[in-house]
Order: structure tokens, then sequence, then C-alpha cells
């Protein structure tokens, strides 16, 4: 019987180990992508980040396009880079360069074309793309003419020309105006009726808006992955949480945890302190020093915690389209 494991990597779309990337060498070297494992089903699979965390290199690497320092990736069983890998997926970069003098019609027949798609065809497919992404009044026209969100279309229409299983779009909203963005958003949706989409993003409303389950990386490491729900609770939780240290942590644990307000409590393996989350945090602030003297203990310390972790998930945030601006 085969184990498990080895049936795995078929089953996903996405299969990582120890995948890494570093730039240049000696003193000028960059660690960017830093030994990640991640794995992705079907569905719209989110992959975000901060800015400068990984996710372009990441990408580069899960299509071919840079060469992988050490460790794997798999796409569906097919090593990423090779030629059977690239028939399977579609790909929008984060920076499209078109052949700007070619007509829209035009330059998706031509790639049509490049992945031997019989001539005929090529045409028809080309327009039932242009007429999918409402460019029909545009096909004609050069690219170089085109707005930012009509050049985004293109670009996707053009990922999507050979048919592909998995399409992969790095950051496809940046850079585009508000309304052209939920158009986007909108089409991706749409796109994910008939396909697996991986999509990178730095912003977590755009991210819950198209996807099922979400992979968080932050300088070149994976912090999770899950679904979309899960990680929305998990931020909060996060934004939420303290950390307490008593002269008998465990007493006060046991105390605690009977508290309506806390929604989760545990003692931290390696700084063995009490972590707290609330749901209440006037009254967590009011509660605790009382409890503290009613159980005769002696508080050492009580404060929000600093964590590289939560730096960036506030950072996240923060870049959240202002949603949560002053919180
Ligand atoms: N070609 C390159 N040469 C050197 N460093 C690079 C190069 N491309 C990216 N980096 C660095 O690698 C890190 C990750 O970048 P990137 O993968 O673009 O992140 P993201 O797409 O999440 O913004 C950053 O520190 C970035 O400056
Ligand atoms: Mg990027």
């Amino acid at each position: 019987m085969k184990s498990i494991q080895q049936d795995n990597i078929e089953d996903y779309y996405i299969w990582t180990n120890k995948l890494t990337k570093v730039y240049g060498t000696g003193t000028k070297k960059v660690l960017a992508v830093d030994g990640i494992d991640f794995t992705m089903r079907s569905g719209v699979h989110g992959f975000l980040g901060p800015n400068g965390a990984g996710k372009t290199s990441t990408i580069n690497m899960l299509i071919g396009a840079i060469s992988i320092t050490e460790g794997n990736a798999f796409l569906k069983g097919k090593k990423a880079g090779t030629k059977k890998a690239r028939e399977f997926i579609g790909f929008l970069p984060q920076d499209p360069a078109f052949y700007e003098k070619l007509t829209g019609l035009a330059y998706l027949i031509f790639l049509a074309r490049m992945n031997s798609i019989p001539k005929n065809i090529a045409k028809q497919k080309a327009l039932n793309l242009l007429k999918f992404f409402d460019l029909m009044e545009e096909k004609d026209r050069k690219i170089k003419t085109y707005s930012m969100g009509m050049k985004q279309k293109i670009g996707l229409a053009a990922g999507l020309i050979h048919n592909p299983k998995l399409l992969i779009l790095d950051e496809p909203t940046s850079n585009l105006d508000p309304l052209v963005r939920k158009k986007i958003i909108d089409y991706v949706r749409k796109i994910s009726k008939d396909m697996s989409i991986f999509i990178s993003s730095h912003v977590l409303s755009e991210v819950e808006q198209m996807c099922d389950r979400v992979t968080i990386i932050n300088k070149g490491k994976i912090k999770l992955t899950d679904t979309i729900q899960n990680v929305k609770k998990w931020f909060s939780n996060f934004t939420n949480l303290y950390v307490i240290d008593t002269n008998s942590n465990e007493t006060f644990l046991s105390v605690i945890k009977e508290l309506k307000i806390i929604t989760n409590a545990w003692i931290d393996e390696k700084e063995k302190k009490i972590y707290v989350n609330t749901n209440d945090i006037e009254q967590f602030q009011k509660e605790i020093p009382k409890l503290i003297i009613e159980k005769e203990l002696i508080l050492k310390s009580f404060y929000q915690p600093e964590s590289s972790l939560q730096d960036a998930f506030l950072e996240i945030i923060n870049k959240d389209e202002g949603k949560r601006n002053g919180s």
C-alpha cells in the first residue's frame, strides 16, 4: 500500500517543500523565501503578506520564471519550471508587460498560436475571452492605448488563452483605482467557477472577497494556511491578545478560564506566561487586577505582546484600505 504522503503530491495544485530563494551572493545576499512548506488544493487560494514578504519570488519559482535556490515545488505533481507544469498554469504577473504595438485581438491570437492552438480556433478563443472581459469595443485598438484596468483585463485573458487548470495571479488589483479593483475581483470570481486560482495580495479585505483559503507569508516565512473564516478569527484573536505573568500562573489560568469574557487562555511553553484572548477588553482590564488581589497572587506583568507575528499582521491590517485606521 502507498503511504498517504506519497499519494498526496498529485492531489495538490501547489505543493512545496523547503522552497527557498536567495538573490545575489556574498554580502549582497537576500533571503527572499526561507524554506517554505505549504499546499493548495482546488478552489481559490489567497497568498497574503505585506510588501517584501516574498510573494512574487515564490510565484516566480512556481511558474519557472526564476530558479529555485533550494527545495522543491510541484503543481499537481508536475515539477515547477518544467514544460508540463507551465502548460498546466496560466499566469498574470504583478507588472505585466505587453507587446503594446499589437491590438488586443492580435495579441491574444499571437499568444494562442505560441501555445500551438490552430489558427481558426485561436481567433475564436481570443474573441470569446475579449467578450468575457468586456473588451470587444477595444479589440482593434493597440494595447498601448488601453487604460490600466483594460490592460489588467487583457493580462487576465492572456493567462487564460491556453485553458490552464490553475491560474496564478500576482497582486491582480494593485495599481488600480477602487472601481476597477472591484471589477477585477468580480472577474476573478467568475473565472473561479471553472478553475482553481492562486492569488497573491497584501490586502486582506480583497483576499476575503475572492478566496476560500489563505496562506500568510511574512519575511519569507509561512505563518499559516487556513480557511478565510479562521484567519479572520485569528486576526481578531491577535488584536485581543494579552500576556499575564503572576507568581502562580497555573492557579491563575484555572481561575480566568472560568470567566465569560475569556475566549481562549493558555500557558506559553517557552515563556511560561499566560496568554489570553478576550472578547471584552474593557471588562477584562478591570477584572484581572481585581482577581489577582482576590486570589492573593502577585502580578508580575500584564501587557499586549509585541511579537514579530503581531507586527506582521498589524502591517497587513493597516494596509487594509484604511478600514481599521486609528485602531
Ligand atoms: N531580483 C532581486 N534581487 C534582489 N532582491 C530581490 C529581488 N527581487 C526581490 N528581492 C527581495 O526579496 C524580498 C521579497 O521580495 P518579493 O518576492 O518581491 O516580495 P513581495 O512580492 O511579497 O512584495 C524583498 O526583500 C525584495 O527586496
Ligand atoms: Mg510582489
